[in-house]
């Protein structure tokens, strides 16, 4: 039997983001479109937010030695993805900093040049508790030998450039539009350059955005379950959708200005990309329109946003095709890495709804093994979106989250170990995967469904905070001392 070790320096962590995990201990952060969201009376009686609140929340804003103690020396991880909250860090607008905007022929932000005139102002505006803070928590992280992965924008915006109830009740008459407005993006490369000054010494590895499909499918084109602002428009959709792969580029340049210094002797910032990949079945794949079902939804959600983002293939009409207006390589300013999250199959049918015909589909039930969320679990999709996205795009690779939700502990150790499976094989077939980071360290704020699932290795009492070790962690130090699969 082959050897089943990882290579050598192979990153072993967890993930979590800070609005899902650092409340329920010291202040809440109060200040992002995402917590207004939540609260909504009328999004709660509308069933779009769960009447579960972040500040009831395992309190990592806190109690983050212990949890960061813990993904070393329970789990064995070298390394951990954490996010930061934006609007902690600048809880006041940062428009007044001053910056040059270049633009493209469509109008569209190209280059944002921040200077030294825009640090100052910048400096003094950011909140120096929350920098102190965030400081205290990746050099925590760095002490204790894990290699800190830091996400600067995973979902919640600053009030200041979001109100999702006025863009939800009367977008024509919304001033503070989010990623509708370019406006975020350029304040998105302000935060960048800032947060890459500010803690560079401390981060050498960065995602710009987490899951731009996820931001867009959820808060501009679902019927179903919301995020802010909760709107349902192919032409907002896309809107967002572009701005979003333009604020990676801009972020991308931003970080590599600005973080000059290396952590861990890895070169000061490795920067990427983190999106959602999932495996989309037709649910009958005899019927044509099932399959094409099942390849628009693989393109939309795996693709569109890396093509954009990497090639700078901007597919605005979503035909499949980049026509000559949609090709814009100036966008496409660098991506060292991309970001997996996977975590499960989906399986495709079509289904007329009398709108646009490209979202004639409805998802099937699956056939398979779920977890608590229905999630089909189907480890080997994990291999294919690897595969695909290292042949597609010839980057190297991180699985930056991948996990299953699992409130009776059943189904945890054969879901990390299948898909870890997974990683390793498409390591020995060539793709070059870095590392792997489950999701997730700790129970915690699942966005709209509140706590009800449970993804933590480590679940969480919400009254208590006390933290239980799952069946999971054992399995997870196993494989991440020996960085090898048993045989
Ligand atoms: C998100 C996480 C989320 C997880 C489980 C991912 O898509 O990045 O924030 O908690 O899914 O729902």
């Amino acid at each position: 039997m082959p050897s089943r070790r990882f290579p050598d320096g192979f990153l072993w962590g967890t993930s979590t983001s800070s609005f899902q995990v650092e409340m329920g201990r010291g202040e809440p952060a109060s200040g992002s479109d995402w917590w207004t969201w939540v609260h909504d009376e009328e999004n709660i009686r509308r069933g779009n937010a769960s009447g579960a609140f972040p500040e009831q929340g395992p309190g990592f804003w806190e109690l983050y030695r212990q949890d960061l103690e813990r993904a070393r020396r329970e789990l064995g991880n070298n390394a951990v993805r954490l996010s930061m909250d934006w609007a902690r860090i600048f809880p006041k607008p940062t428009i007044d900093a001053p910056v040059r905007v270049e633009r493209d022929e469509n109008g569209d932000v190209m280059g944002v040049e921040v200077s030294d005139a825009t640090m100052r102002p910048l400096k003094a505006l950011a909140d120096p508790a929350a920098v102190a803070r965030y400081r205290d928590i990746f050099s925590t992280a760095n002490k204790l030998g894990l290699t800190v992965f830091l996400t600067l924008y995973h979902w919640p915006l600053p009030s200041g450039l979001h109100d999702p109830i006025a863009c939800r009740d009367n977008l024509a008459g919304a001033t503070r539009r989010g990623w509708l407005d370019q406006q975020t993006v350029v304040e998105y490369a302000k935060y960048a350059a800032f947060a890459a000054a500010t803690f560079g010494d401390l981060v050498d590895l960065y995602a710009t955005i987490n899951e731009a499909p996820m931001v867009c499918k959820y808060g501009y084109l679902h019927d179903r379950v919301h995020f802010p602002p909760g709107l349902n428009d192919v032409g907002l959709f896309l809107t967002a959708f572009k701005n979003l792969a333009i604020a990676h580029g801009l972020g991308y340049e931003q970080v590599k200005t600005w973080d000059t210094s290396s952590a861990t002797g890895r070169g000061p910032a490795e920067v990427g990309v983190v999106t959602v990949m999932e495996q989309y079945d037709p649910h009958d794949p005899s019927n044509e329109l099932d399959r094409r079902a099942a390849e628009f939804n693989r393109y939309l959600w795996n693709e569109w946003n890396l093509n954009a983002v990497i090639k700078g293939d901007y597919d605005m009409n979503l035909d499949g095709a980049i026509d000559p207006g949609e090709r814009r390589p100036h966008q496409a300013k660098g991506c060292d890495f991309i970001g997996a999250d996977y975590y499960l199959r989906e399986t495709v049918r079509h289904k007329a709804k009398g709108g646009d015909p490209r979202f004639d589909y409805e998802f099937t039930p699956s056939r398979g093994r779920t977890s608590d969320t229905g999630w089909e679990i189907h480890p080997e999709g994990l291999g294919n979106v690897l595969q695909w996205a290292f042949r597609n795009y010839r980057r190297p690779l991180y699985v930056t989250e991948n996990g299953v939700a699992d409130a009776g502990d059943k189904l945890r150790v054969e879901y990390l170990t299948s898909h870890i499976e997974q990683v390793h094989k498409a390591i020995e077939g060539g793709t070059p995967v870095r590392g792997y980071f489950y999701w997730s360290l700790i129970d915690n704020y699942s966005w709209f469904s509140g706590y009800r699932s449970k993804f933590g290795l480590f679940s969480v009492d919400v009254n208590t905070k006390e933290r239980r070790p799952t069946n999971g962690v054992a399995a997870y130090r196993d494989i991440a001392t020996r960085n090898s699969l048993s045989e």
